[in-house]
């Protein structure tokens, strides 16, 4: 028999969303927070002239892409680091920090790979636990010692949908010693309406130890291409371009976000109706007697506790795959109106 490591005993594989149908064939994918919507014909078009090139290696250093970020957020080239999906990059970030006796502190409901990455990476997960549906900042300040190398921040949070106002962030930031990394995973940033939550691009500038992840996958529709990117200062850019596995972010990949970047306008538009189906999706859970944090990202979160699993099935009966947490609550991306229409139709049933 072979032998592996012994954390993989202890490991429960990562669980991708689901697709369910109705017998007549419904099916509404509510369990991915992907786009809802078909790819820009301009976007196509390049990954259709970029597959006339993949018989050659992709740019290694991805440099039309590093530029063009570097061009639409006004950062240094040298400040970016890409990888084959924000998660990826967060792997990267684990890689470069894990040694025996190291930690991570990250709120706790929050993105289900943190756990996944600390482990293989031999980093000690220290998870604390969210306030109600929010991150408790002074909880997680305080769980930071000598060991610890990282702090996650998701911001908005993945599943509960909740974000952090710029002074409790920044209070939090002045707080975190500075051999300490603070990663703010902002892969839902696009769909953030709320003024007071802070881009983290304006917080990492004068922050040596604060960095920013953005993912392709989320508003920029990209997610089955896997395309992600860092920003963060260039010894700590530097250190994560060193874990990439040489040509991870693929040609198609690399022509389509730089495609996708020309297109911005056009992709944000079809984001502004995603957040007014993500009010209008909240305000009738509301109506029917749901509890719903505020969110503001491309999904709404219900705490049904012991009921998370039923609902999670009376959704399926209509066609809807949600993302259940069992014990604690159901994640629901916000897709196309009918999609949410069938998602809330399910719900008011499910509520009876
Ligand atoms: C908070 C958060 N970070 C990162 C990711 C990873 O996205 P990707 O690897 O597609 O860029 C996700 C995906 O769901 C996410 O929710």
């Amino acid at each position: 028999m072979p032998r592996f490591r012994h954390i993989l005993d202890t490991m429960a594989a990562y669980k991708p969303g689901k697709v369910v149908a109705t017998p007549d064939g419904r099916s509404y994918k509510l369990s991915s927070n992907e786009s809802p919507y078909d790819p820009l014909p301009s976007v196509v078009e390049a990954i259709a002239e970029g597959a006339r090139q993949i018989n050659r290696y992709p740019d290694p250093g991805a440099v039309g892409l590093t530029e063009a970020i570097a061009e639409r957020f006004g950062v240094p080239a040298d400040n970016i680091a890409l990888g084959a999906g924000s998660v990826t990059v967060a792997q990267q970030l684990f890689e470069s920090i894990g040694e025996p006796g190291v930690e991570v502190v990250y709120a706790w409901r929050s993105f289900e790979a943190y756990p996944l990455l600390a482990d293989l990476a031999g980093v000690k997960s220290v998870r604390v636990p969210l306030a109600g549906e929010d991150h408790d900042l002074d909880a997680m300040a305080e769980a930071i010692n000598e060991r610890t190398r990282m702090v996650f921040v998701c911001n908005p949070n993945n599943p509960t949908g909740t974000s952090i106002r710029r002074g409790a962030l920044e209070a939090f930031l002045d707080r975190v010693p500075e051999h300490v990394l603070v990663v703010l995973d902002e892969a839902y940033r696009e769909y953030v309406r709320d003024e007071d939550v802070p881009d983290g691009l304006t917080l990492y500038r004068d922050r040596p130890n604060v960095c920013v992840l953005r993912t392709f996958s989320k508003a920029y529709g990209l997610a089955g291409l896997r395309v992600g990117y860092l920003v963060a200062h260039e010894p700590v850019a530097t250190a994560i371009r060193k874990t990439i596995i040489p040509f991870a972010v693929n040609h198609l990949a690399q022509v389509a976000a730089v495609a996708s970047l020309k297109a911005e306008d056009e992709l944000l538009e079809r984001v502004e109706h995603v957040v007014k189906e993500r009010t209008r999706v909240r305000e009738a859970l509301i109506a029917q007697g749901w509890t719903v944090p505020p969110t503001e990202a491309n999904f709404v979160w219900l705490r049904l506790g012991e009921r998370t699993l039923d609902f999670a099935a009376a959704c399926a009966v209509e066609g809807v795959a949600v993302r259940p947490f069992a014990g604690e609550g159901a994640r629901v991306s916000i897709g196309t109106p009918e999609a949410n229409d069938a998602f809330l139709t399910a719900a008011a049933a499910f509520r009876g």
